[in-house]
């Protein structure tokens, strides 16, 4: 099998939460441990895709800044992996140029998350009331953009959530008309491939027909990666769950419950219908304590590293500036190649 190239990218908007944790981060550090050694991993903090929507400056600095330490605190290496700040590498632009200029409107139209992201972004429910011609050019483009991140080290597996995929389509679709517009003997890019999460959608823990997230101003909603044992138990202990016996995973009829067994099997790596089982006949109150203690043991080193590391600015400018020259030196050879197919 040839070698893995996996690239995959978070944005520097803020501390991640319990979602982010098991919905991405935690699925690199497993990749990390798992990948076989030929393979390449490269982590991006994607900055530019941070200012698609308006940013503090002093709070964007300081999340470029905290999230390296969080990369870090949860396991990831820099020895193994690449690790760094997609805004020091200007190839991303370069390459997000080219690409523009190749991407029709109409399949930008299509992709719903700039829609979704304006929409959470003015705190509308409605996707119809989004107003195109208010939209910053940046936000619509941004997919292309990822294209780039992904194209710029010609990865071949991209670990996404469920929200992105339509972006990895964009992706291999932007990738394959590159190849077939500038063809020579051999194609620029390779197709790059979804690696599937394993843990399902973390749930808002206030309103669990709503995934967690970020943006929601109910603070009580999520858990953050720093939260003290203290903040985690009183949040469980308030997750709305319903008032039926017994525990059973029905994510469409009791998705409060299915949400705490979900979080479960994803901190014990256990499939959840084998973790519900042994709730069958349990309360909710039950779930919950066994859910806080799993969640607490899983972000207690983390945190402590996280807290740690946070003041070492300079040992962590170091790791930053060993990272965007490893990845400015990775994809140099895929932008000489990629201008001289063009003809620049
Ligand atoms: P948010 O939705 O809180 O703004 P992002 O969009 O920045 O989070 O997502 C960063 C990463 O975390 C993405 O890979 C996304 O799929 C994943 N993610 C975000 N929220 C959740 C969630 N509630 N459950 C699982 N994964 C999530
Ligand atoms: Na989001």
């Amino acid at each position: 099998k040839p070698p893995r190239v996996v690239f995959s990218g978070i944005q520097p908007t803020g501390i991640p939460h319990l979602g982010n944790f098991l919905g991405a981060l935690l699925n690199w550090v497993r990749l990390q441990q798992t990948a076989a050694p030929e393979d390449e991993l490269i982590f991006s903090i994607v900055g530019w895709h941070a200012l698609t929507l308006p940013q503090d400056p002093v709070a964007l600095s300081n999340a470029r800044r905290d999230m390296l330490a969080v990369l870090l605190a949860i396991g990831l290496d820099p020895q193994r992996s690449t690790i760094f700040h997609q805004d020091e590498n200007p190839h991303h632009a370069e390459l997000a140029w080219l690409l523009n200029c190749i991407t029709p409107m109409g399949k930008l139209r299509r992709m719903t998350t700039w829609k979704t992201r304006l929409a959470a972004s003015r705190n509308a429910n409605d996707d119809s009331e989004v107003d195109e011609s208010l939209l910053n050019v940046g936000l619509f483009t941004y997919p292309v953009l990822q294209a780039a991140d992904i194209l710029a080290y010609r990865a071949t597996h991209v670990p996404v959530g469920e929200d992105q995929k339509q972006h990895l389509e964009l992706a291999r679709d932007i990738a394959d008309t590159f190849n077939r517009t500038f063809k020579s003997d051999s194609p620029v890019f390779p197709l790059p491939e979804v690696v599937a999460t394993p843990t399902r959608r973390v749930r808002s823990l206030k309103d669990p027909s709503s995934k967690m997230s970020k943006s929601s101003p109910d603070f009580q909603s999520r858990i953050l990666l720093t939260d003290t044992d203290d903040q985690i138990k009183s949040k469980i202990r308030g997750a709305v769950t319903d008032s039926i016996q017994g525990i059973t995973y029905d994510p469409v009829d009791r998705p409060g419950a299915a949400n705490l067994l979900d979080i479960l099997a994803a901190c014990t790596n256990e499939d959840v219908l084998e973790v519900a089982k042994r709730y069958a006949d349990k309360g909710h109150g039950h779930l919950k304590n066994d859910v806080t203690e799993a969640v607490v043991e899983l972000l207690k080193e983390p945190r402590g590293e996280f807290e740690k590391l946070k003041g070492e600015t300079a040992y962590l400018a170091e790791i930053a500036q060993v990272g965007a020259t490893k990845a400015r030196e990775r994809s140099e050879d895929v932008l000489q190649e990629v201008r001289k197919r063009v003809g620049l």
